[in-house]
């Protein structure tokens, strides 16, 4: 059993009543503002870039190194700066910054404050996910809380710093968690990415200068203000500092959140979470939501770093990790994700807007048996000419599961064929058996 987990983000969701700020600011909550506000705004930056937080919605960008591409001011026409969290949280598997808002709201509107204090912003926006009512209710009332101690508004600790925070309800569309669609969202538009550049940090929310970081990013700062640079850089690995929070779901015996650094392996993870499910062996996981090429038993002992994923064939993305036994069918949990990707296409660019919708015409009938083994060569074409020449990073994402799935069990695909139809519905032939 290993004990590396590290609570921070954590460490307090199982306090009484953690959501309201009289718990939070007993466990030192809020302290960090007056050690910021005794610092230059560009010592924050610094102090970030310095602790190598990377950001925690997919991409891993460099947290501080983003804080410092906004220009300078323009002493002709001056623009107002903003911060926008993106608490979206849509893509299948992915389940950590709900239960974080859910659990510690204040910690996630400290780091705003922390952070528009740092880049020198006096209006920022949490958007979440409409669908998450009890979450948008919980933030809003934690934000009421924050302004009522004197954390919001005006004249913040008497450091002259001022700052407005608006909780924003998306309509629940998967493609406003792409940043510059969201912004469209946010200022009131169909939620649809943007042609870059004009990348955000120059022209984002309503032409301004703005900054776009995940909840979990933004809620990682705090930490860094309160216990140094180095504290965080002494977790994780050298290129992946910190910690991060490992969303485990499906065949463990105790799914959920795990805390840990940067760098642990899911041989690790599935030990802390009791293991795979009586009877059953671990078949394909995904490290980082369904938009990350699928791994199987082979990758077990692959570090969860961004380097170390990358290296293995897939992506770090928001260690969304799903977790299949030998129960599930491969090519009905990719048939199923295609779905959502055709679902939640935005139609704005073609090869996703159509190649979407091709795939699943495609999945349907390999799953179905009624296909022939060339529709695999045709997936992989179709899949060819989705990724890379797609507008938003949604139709590269549609391809992973689909590509890796083939690459690793190509024979469950043929067996489908064999059987006319899926070999793990019950009314089929037993005569296959899994590799
Ligand atoms: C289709 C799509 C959905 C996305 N959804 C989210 C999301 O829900 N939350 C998020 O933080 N990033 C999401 N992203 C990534 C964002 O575009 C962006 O990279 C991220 O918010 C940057 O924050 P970070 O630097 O703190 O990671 C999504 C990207 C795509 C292409
Ligand atoms: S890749 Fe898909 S989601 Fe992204 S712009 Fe094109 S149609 Fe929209």
């Amino acid at each position: 059993m290993t004990d590396t987990l590290t609570p921070v983000l954590t460490a307090n969701w199982a306090d009484e009543e953690a959501w309201k700020i009289q718990a939070y600011t007993a466990q030192g909550g809020y302290a960090a503002l007056d050690t910021a506000f005794a610092s230059a705004p560009e010592d924050i930056v610094a102090m970030v870039k310095e602790a190598g937080l990377r950001g925690r919605g997919g991409a891993g960008f460099p947290t501080g190194m983003k804080w410092g591409f906004l220009p300078p001011d323009d002493p002709e026409s001056p623009k107002p700066r903003y911060l926008v969290v993106n608490a979206d949280e849509s893509e299948p598997g992915t389940c950590k910054d709900i239960p974080l808002m859910m659990a510690s709201p204040h910690t996630l509107i400290e780091g705003v404050i922390l952070s528009s204090y740092a880049i020198r912003a006096e209006h920022a926006f949490i958007y979440v996910r409409g669908e998450v009512l009890h979450v948008v209710r919980r933030l809003r009332a934690a934000v009421r809380e924050a302004y009522a101690a004197g954390h919001l508004g005006e004249d913040i600790h008497g450091s002259g710093y001022r700052l407005e925070l608006v909780v924003h309800a998306g309509a629940g569309a998967y493609i406003c968690g792409e940043e510059t669609a969201l912004l469209d969202s946010l200022e009131g538009r169909r939620g649809q990415p943007r042609l870059r550049p004009p990348f955000p940090a120059v022209a984002g929310l309503y032409a301004s200068p703005t900054v776009i970081n995940n909840a979990e990013s933004i809620a990682s700062v705090p930490s860094i203000v309160r216990h140094g640079a180095s504290w965080f850089s002494s977790m994780g690995t050298e290129k992946s500092a910190g910690f991060g929070i490992f969303s485990l779901s499906g065949h463990v015996r105790r799914p959920g959140q795990y805390e840990a650094p940067l760098g642990i392996t899911l041989r690790q993870l599935i030990d802390l979470a009791g293991g795979i499910r009586e009877g059953h062996q671990l078949k394909f996981w995904t490290p980082g939501g369904s938009s990350t090429p699928l791994f199987t038993g082979e990758q077990l002992d692959v570090p969860l770093d961004f380097e170390g994923v990358a290296a293995a064939g897939s992506m770090l993305g928001t260690r969304a990790l799903q977790i299949f036994d030998d129960s599930v069918c491969v090519v009905r949990a990719v048939l199923r994700w295609t779905e959502f990707y055709k679902h939640e296409s935005c139609g704005k660019c073609t090869p996703c807007r159509e190649g979407t919708w091709w795939l699943v015409q495609v999945l349907e009938r390999l799953e179905k048996g009624q296909g022939s083994p060339d529709d695999l060569d045709l997936l992989l074409d179709q899949c060819d000419n989705i990724l890379g020449r797609s507008f938003c990073a949604l139709g590269d994402g549609a391809t992973s599961p689909i590509t890796s799935s083939i690459r690793y069990f190509r024979e469950e695909y043929l067996a489908h064929l064999e059987h006319g139809g899926c070999p793990f519905d019950p009314a089929a032939s037993t005569a296959w058996s899994q590799p």
